[in-house]
C-alpha cells in the first residue's frame, strides 16, 4: 500500500465556524492520529481573489492557524503552512497553466459561483484559481484531498491536469483522490453552514449561552409539528437540529433515543435543542480552552508557520524541479 499523503487547504476569509470545525478540521486531526502524512495550509493567495484588506488577511492567517492548533493539529506530526510561504507553489501554478485550456476554466462551477457572489469584476486570479489549487495539491504529490462537495470541480481539474502532464511528459504526478465523505454540517436555517452568511452560522467561540440562544431563536425544526405531542420527522423535516445530533451527540443509542422520542411525539423541540446545545458545548469547550491559551502566542504561531513553510518547500521543490526539467526550463 502506498503511504497516503493527505492535503487540504482553507481560505483565510474569516475565522473557522463550527461547520469547518466539524466537517474538516476534526477529520484532519483523525488523519493525524492514524499516522498519515498530513499537509494543512492556509490558502492566503487564493484569498486575495476576493479579500482586499491587507491587515485583515494578515490577521486571519494567524487566527486560522491558531484554530488549527487548538483543534489538535500538531506541528510535529502535520505540516502546517501558509501558501505564500512556499513560492514553489506559485511557480508550479504558472507552469501548469500552460497545459490548461482556457474554456474549461470559464465553464467551471466554482468560478460561476464566485462571479455570481462577487460585486466586483472578475479578476484573472479568479479564473486561474483552480490551476493554483492544482499546484497546491500536485506539488506535494498528495494522494488524498479531503474537501467539501463544492470543491469537486476544482479537484477534478487538478486530477485532469496531472493526467495531461503525465501523458505528455511521462509519469510525474500522482493523480490524487478526493475524499467525499466529509460531513456536511447544516447551519441554523438548514442550509450548509457558510462563513459569509452569519445568520446561519455557529461561531466556534460562542459560549454555551450564545449557542443556546441562537438555536432557540433560529434553529429550524420540523415545521409541521405544532405541539409536543405531534409526531415529528427528525430524518427529513428537522432541518437544523437532528442532523447536528447525528454528528455531535455521542453514542448511537442516544441518537436513536432522540429520534424515537421525536417520531413518537414524546419530546419537545425546546428540550431537544437543549440536549444538542450540551453536545455542542462538550465539543467546543475543550477547543475554546486551548484557543484561549494561544491568544497571546502570536510569536509561536509565526514560528510554526515559518517551520511549516520550510518543510513544505522541501517536499514540493523536487516536484517543481522535475516539471521544469521535463518542460525544458533550465534555471541557470
Ligand atoms: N478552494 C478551497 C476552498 O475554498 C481552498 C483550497 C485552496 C484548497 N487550495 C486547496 C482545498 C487545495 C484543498 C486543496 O475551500
Ligand atoms: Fe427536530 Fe428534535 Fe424537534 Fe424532532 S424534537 S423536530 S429532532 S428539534
Amino acid at each position: 500500500m502506498t503511504k497516503e499523503i493527505v492535503l487540504s487547504g482553507i481560505r483565510a476569509t474569516a475565522r473557522l465556524h463550527f461547520g469547518n470545525f466539524l466537517g474538516a478540521v476534526r477529520n484532519f486531526v483523525d488523519f493525524q492520529s492514524q499516522g498519515y502524512q498530513g499537509l494543512y495550509f492556509i490558502a492566503d493567495l487564493h484569498t486575495l481573489t476576493t479579500l482586499k484588506d491587507p491587515e485583515e488577511l494578515r490577521r486571519n492567517l494567524i487566527e486560522i492557524t491558531k484554530d488549527y492548533l487548538a483543534a489538535g493539529l500538531d506541528p510535529n506530526k502535520s505540516i502546517i503552512y501558509a501558501q505564500s510561504s512556499v513560492p514553489e507553489i506559485s511557480e508550479l501554478s504558472l507552469l501548469l497553466s500552460m497545459l490548461q485550456p482556457m474554456n474549461e476554466l470559464e465553464g467551471i462551477a466554482t468560478l460561476k459561483d464566485l462571479v455570481r457572489n462577487s460585486k466586483e469584476k472578475v479578476n484573472l486570479g479568479m479564473l486561474t484559481y483552480p490551476v493554483l489549487m492544482a499546484a497546491d495539491i500536485l506539488g506535494p504529490q498528495a494522494t488524498l484531498v479531503p474537501v467539501g462537495e463544492d470543491q469537486e470541480p476544482n479537484v477534478e481539474l487538478a486530477r485532469e491536469l496531472a493526467r495531461r502532464f503525465n501523458n505528455r511528459f511521462g509519469q510525474t504526478f500522482v493523480v490524487p483522490e478526493m475524499m467525499k465523505d466529509m460531513v456536511m454540517v447544516p447551519g441554523l436555517d438548514g442550509r450548509k453552514m457558510s462563513k459569509s452568511d452569519s445568520d446561519n452560522t455557529i461561531d466556534i467561540n460562542y459560549t454555551r449561552d450564545e449557542i443556546s440562544k441562537r438555536y432557540h431563536a433560529r434553529g429550524v425544526t420540523d415545521t409541521q409539528r405544532l405541539r409536543v405531542s405531534d409526531p415529528g420527522d427528525p430524518y427529513n423535516r428537522c432541518r437544523s437540529v437532528y442532523p447536528v445530533h447525528e454528528i455531535v451527540t455521542p453514542f448511537e443509542r442516544e441518537k436513536r433515543t432522540i429520534a424515537n422520542l421525536c417520531l413518537g411525539g414524546n419530546i419537545g423541540c425546546r428540550t431537544c435543542k437543549g440536549i444538542l446545545v450540551d453536545s455542542i458545548a462538550a465539543v467546543l469547550e475543550p477547543f475554546q480552552a486551548a484557543r484561549a491559551d494561544l491568544a497571546s502566542k502570536d510569536a509561536m504561531v509565526r514560528e510554526i508557520l515559518h517551520e511549516g513553510g520550510i518543510r513544505a518547500r522541501a517536499i514540493i521543490r523536487p516536484t517543481l524541479e522535475a516539471v521544469q526539467d521535463k518542460m525544458g526550463v533550465v534555471v541557470y
